[in-house]
């Protein structure tokens, strides 16, 4: 990731309004479904989320919560990677609604109580940085199809855009004078990537709701490309014709390309991709190097997706 000349200050978003509170529905969704349960002794904002197992489990070590939650990218935040966990304490993730739209028969807002009450599951997954670092994460989320479904997409739609919030008042990297990239951070899939089984979006990790580090209260989770298309904060999903707008591929599109699929066999410009480093396993960026699989070893899964594609050119 590099750092770019500032942009304008956006207005903020507002959110609408709801009613929600998270921790009664918790105890509400617990008592009907046993999919959630409450504890009072939990940090500031966390509650604790139970959920199904969802398959797919790579049964790898896990990484430690504490560096899942402690080292990210979330610029909105801040460039460095421990400036999400130290500087979003201010950030409200409830209420929260996301819009989707687009062209879709059923447009809809979804608040925080009708994302809980899909069905969650607990998926490990692995996730492979572009800066060739990589975790195993316990997520807690439900399919992003079951949402779509929910909302007729129409027969030309071909895409989904993604959107985060845009809160200068609660976000520091986005109020600062040096503005690193535009906002909103945008993303995007094919429609056929964002129907496909393991494309989740997250309400939770580690047994707990997002920290607002990791992308609270929803984010997305796409196993086989990476990182940075795990859109967080999401406040908008948009069924489109033509291929969206992703915000690294539009900053770099020489280094980040809109497909971004994991692919040892293809060097990001500045470094190889052919390995990783485990976090957890060797210390912050230790000695833990393994070779990087294709589609971050998702490839009997999706690898379908892409034939006859040619993804030196679609990276
Ligand atoms: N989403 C937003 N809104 N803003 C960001 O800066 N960074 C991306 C992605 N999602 C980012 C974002 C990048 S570069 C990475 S590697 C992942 O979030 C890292 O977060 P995670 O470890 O919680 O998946």
């Amino acid at each position: 990731m590099r750092l770019y000349r500032p942009a304008p200050i956006p207005g903020s978003e507002i959110t609408p309004e709801s009613a929600w509170i998270m921790r009664r529905d918790l105890l509400r969704l617990g008592a009907a479904g046993g999919l959630a349960l409450a504890a009072p002794s939990l940090a500031f904002g966390a509650t604790e989320l139970a959920a199904k197992p969802g398959g797919y489990d790579p049964k790898e070590p896990l990484t430690p919560e504490a560096d899942v939650t402690s080292i990210n990218n979330f610029y909105e935040f801040g460039t460095g990677k421990a400036d999400p966990a130290e500087k979003s304490a201010d950030f409200k993730p409830a209420p929260w609604s996301v819009k989707v739209d687009g062209l879709v028969g059923k447009p809809a807002e979804f608040d925080l109580d009708q994302l809980m009450a899909f069905e969650l599951e607990e998926r490990v997954y692995r996730m492979r940085c572009v800066e060739a670092w990589s975790m195993v994460i316990p997520w807690i989320g439900f399919p992003l199809s079951a949402l779509l479904d929910r909302v007729e997409p129409l027969g030309s739609a071909k895409y989904v855009a993604f959107e985060t919030v845009v809160r200068p008042e609660e976000m520091p990297g986005q109020r600062g004078v040096f503005q690193p990239l535009p906002w909103p951070y945008v993303e995007g899939l094919r429609l056929d990537e964002a129907r496909h089984p393991l494309t989740i979006l997250s309400l939770g990790v580690y047994g707990k709701t997002l920290p607002n580090q990791n992308g609270a209260p929803v984010r997305l989770v796409v196993p086989w490309k990476y990182g940075f298309k795990g859109i967080k904060s999401i406040v908008r999903i948009t069924l489109t014709e033509d291929e969206p707008a992703s915000t690294w591929n539009k900053m770099a599109p020489n280094e980040y390309g809109f497909y971004a699929n994991v692919n040892p066999e293809v060097d990001h410009p500045r470094w190889s991709q052919a390995t990783e480093n485990r976090i957890g396993g060797g210390g912050f960026f230790g000695s833990n190097d393994r070779p990087t699989l294709m589609f971050n070893g998702y490839g009997d899964e999706v690898a379908s997706l892409y034939a006859g594609m040619d993804l030196k050119a679609n990276f």
